[in-house]
């Protein structure tokens, strides 16, 4: 395993960090119910081989995610590792919510400390919450009292937004969105280049979009991967991308088999930065142009937006929508869309309540996209 520095601390990261968003499940349709056991095996293979970074969040697996790691990390697991979990700002309603949702989560993860703390999600509305809600006061006093070792941010908004929040607070680090399809997308390359001047640490999420960019890989971007003239998978590519940027300390997979693991911390034992040739660049863009040209919607199903009200499987629609436009698999769609979702589950029922916009992060005008997608799949 290569370690990157945190930035301006003398701790040192692995470059390789375990995302506790999207463990192997038992019923493939209930995010709460985590595969237990081969899960732990997984994060304690990571752990074993040099991973020491574990990402979490308040709402993760609907809220299970926290406990399970906690009970994962028993027997020597927690020491191992810095435990980062983030604060569900949206909860938040008053300044007293912040330390009831900080207390909580420490006793989900069963820890009397957390390393790396983050406000989660940053955007527009969420920056007001924290400022009406007098929460970096909080981080404040956290830290002071050793509650927190690092405290950072999580971001999906503007390029604007995102310079104004690393200015306005003395932040460790920030998590961002990137990867070489969403190279200048919200905080993207240059919000990057700016966190790192200011002496952020910066980590990065959902690097392979998802697992968009590392399976069912259209035959197109096959091709262009296989004129890089290195042997790799497309989920090599992505990463290589990713961690050729010096700026990066440690990039979080959210990895969902034991065979993920394995592959992700083979390829962070080898150090990446700046070994990306001009020509291998003009590939990434061409495989950017072509993903561009073909997603229809800007969805990495992170799942934030579920649970509907009215039980739509809203990421499972808008990836068959994706994907009859990506692989031009329009009949095998709209095939899955009337066997796999009975009537009263499908996007015309949708009732406009748009509670899922407030909480998409890539600010996806779900309602009207789940019109447009019906519309498609049903005809
Ligand atoms: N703060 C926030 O707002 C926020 C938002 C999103 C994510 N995050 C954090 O960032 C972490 C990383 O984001 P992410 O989970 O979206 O990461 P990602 O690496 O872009 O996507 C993870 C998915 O990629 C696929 N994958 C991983 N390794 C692979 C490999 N070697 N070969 C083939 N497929 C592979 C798997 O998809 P399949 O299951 O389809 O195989 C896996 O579920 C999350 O887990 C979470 O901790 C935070």
């Amino acid at each position: 395993m290569i370690y990157r520095t945190f930035g301006k601390t003398n701790i040192k990261l692995s470059q390789l960090g375990f995302g506790a968003m999207r463990f192997p499940l038992v019923d493939e349709y209930d995010p709460k119910t985590i595969n237990e056991s081969e899960a732990t095996r997984m994060i304690h293979n990571a752990i074993d081989n040099g991973v020491n970074y574990v990402d979490n969040a308040y709402p993760y697996h609907r809220e299970t995610s926290e406990s399970f790691v906690g009970r994962a990390l028993k027997g020597g697991y927690r020491e191992k590792i810095y435990l980062a979990t983030k604060m569900p700002v949206w909860l938040v309603k008053s300044k007293e919510d912040s330390q009831k949702y900080f207390d909580e989560q420490l006793k989900r993860l069963q820890t009397d400390t957390i390393d790396m703390y983050l406000l989660h999600a940053l955007n527009k509305n969420f920056w007001k919450t924290v400022q009406d809600c007098d929460m970096l006061n909080f981080l404040d006093k956290m830290l002071t009292a050793g509650k927190i070792r690092f405290a950072g941010f999580s971001f999906h908004d503007e390029l604007p937004l995102f310079k104004e929040i690393v200015d306005a607070y003395p932040w460790t680090f920030c998590l961002i969105h990137l990867n070489y399809v969403d190279d200048h997308y919200q905080a993207g390359l240059e919000g990057l280049e700016y966190a790192h001047k200011k002496g952020l640490a910066v980590v990065v999420m959902e690097p392979l979009r998802g697992g968009k960019l590392a399976s069912n890989v259209p035959d197109e971007v096959s091709n262009i991967i296989k004129q890089a003239g290195r042997v790799q998978t497309p989920a090599e590519f992505a990463l290589r991308w990713v961690l050729n940027r010096p700026e990066v300390s440690c990039v979080l997979s959210g990895m969902s088999s034991l065979e993920q693991v394995k592959e992700n911390i083979r390829f962070a034992s080898d150090e990446h930065v700046n070994t990306l040739t001009h020509e291998e660049f003009q590939l990434y863009t061409r495989a950017k142009e072509f993903y561009r040209s073909k997603t229809k919607v800007n969805c990495t199903q992170c799942g934030y937006c579920m649970p509907c009200p009215q039980k739509i499987p809203i990421s499972f629609i808008l990836e068959l929508y994706n994907d009859a436009c990506m692989y031009d698999a329009h009949a095998d769609s709209r095939w899955m869309y009337k066997v796999f979702i009975k009537p009263e589950f499908r996007a015309d029922q949708c009732t406009q309540c748009k509670e899922c916009e407030e909480k998409c992060p890539q600010k996806i005008p779900i309602a009207e996209v789940l019109e447009q997608a019906h519309d498609s799949l049903a005809s």
